[in-house]
């Protein structure tokens, strides 16, 4: 009989919970400590920063730095767990402006650029993207760690990651998206890992990679969680996608119906909403069956799968 107690669905919301305040009180710190920056620069970065967001990926660095074996004390981990939040808030903006995905609301309030203007929209998000890497160098003593954990987030999310899924899922000049041919179901799981899953994958290595910073779990775990990060981080982008189809505006804080309205290539447009819940189990499988390889400790990354797989915002 194992000791090791499974965990249930109320320790994952508890978790979660505690996760996201613990985010926020540290990215709180980081703004409230900008001394020398224009004060309309600092609230423009402080309105998408404290909006009303899910934190899945701060909440999958603390879950991941767990699972691997990092110890109780998770304070390191804390650092990359505010930079992709920063990261992930960067590319939020950049999404719903005019010239990509035009979008008014965000997270039942008015986009960024709709109360700051194009111009400080696109400088908030860059100096989030900045700050990013500087929470980690500041905050992260072992420079060895931090030089891996930045180099990490640069690469997920620059043009080989979530900035170049962006481009291809924006920018498509002389492409004709009436052409589905075998190459595109390909094509489609290539943007989502990219322009979505990177910064999901990352969120996990991170996590993982700060508990083997500290003695935690070793090669074949980071593996094993790059595996299960991979996986949910499309999983998540299949999941954005049928929403985009079923769900309101009120559930989901954003505008719904909006890529079918601009014709942009997704998991249901290409092949159906039941063919698109087909992939997303596959994913979910692939997760779970990653889970069940790390063990008991590692029950709530079972548990987050199936939830970001059901969930309904
Ligand atoms: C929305 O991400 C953009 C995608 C990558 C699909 P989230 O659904 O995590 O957004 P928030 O942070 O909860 O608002
Ligand atoms: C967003 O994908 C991906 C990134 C922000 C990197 P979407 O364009 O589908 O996200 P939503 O639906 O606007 O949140
Ligand atoms: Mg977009
Ligand atoms: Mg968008
Ligand atoms: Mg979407």
């Amino acid at each position: 009989m194992s000791s090791t107690p499974v965990s249930s669905p109320a320790d994952l919301k508890e978790f979660l919970n505690s996760a996201a305040a613990r985010t926020a009180a540290s990215l709180k710190d980081y703004v409230d400590s900008l001394k020398d920056s224009p004060a309309k620069l600092s609230e423009a970065i402080g309105y998408s920063l404290f909006g009303p967001g899910k934190r899945v990926r701060p909440a999958l660095v603390l879950l991941c730095h767990q699972a691997a074996g990092g110890s109780e004390r998770d304070e390191l981990a804390l650092a990359p767990a505010a930079a992709i939040e920063m990261i992930h808030c960067f590319s939020l903006i950049h999404d719903d402006l005019p010239a990509m995905d035009n979008d008014d609301l965000r997270r039942g309030r008015p986009t960024n650029h709709k109360v700051y203007g194009d111009a400080l929209a696109i400088l908030a998000g860059d100096a989030l993207s900045s700050m990013a890497f500087e929470v980690i160098a500041k905050k992260v003593p072992d420079a060895a760690l931090a030089s891996r954990l930045i180099l990490e987030l640069a690469l997920a999310t620059g043009p080989e990651g979530m900035i170049g899924g962006q481009v291809l899922d924006t920018c498509h000049p002389n492409e004709s998206r009436e052409v589905v041919d075998a190459a595109t179901l390909p094509k489609l799981q290539q943007i989502h890992r990219m322009k979505t899953g990177a910064l999901i994958r990352c969120s996990c290595r991170l996590g993982a990679l700060c508990a083997m910073g500290t003695g935690g779990g070793n090669e074949a775990t980071l593996q094993a969680i790059d595996t299960y990060g991979r996986a949910i981080g499309l999983a998540f982008q299949i999941v954005d996608d049928i929403l985009d189809v079923v769900a309101t505006a009120e559930q989901m804080g954003k505008k719904t119906g909006k890529d079918a309205a601009i014709g942009k290539l997704t998991y249901p447009s290409l092949v159906g909403l039941d063919g698109a819940r087909d992939f997303l189990d596959e994913q979910v499988r692939i997760a779970d069956a990653i889970a069940a390889q790390l063990g008991p400790h590692a029950a709530l990354l079972s548990q987050l799968a199936h939830d970001l797989a059901n969930r309904t915002h």
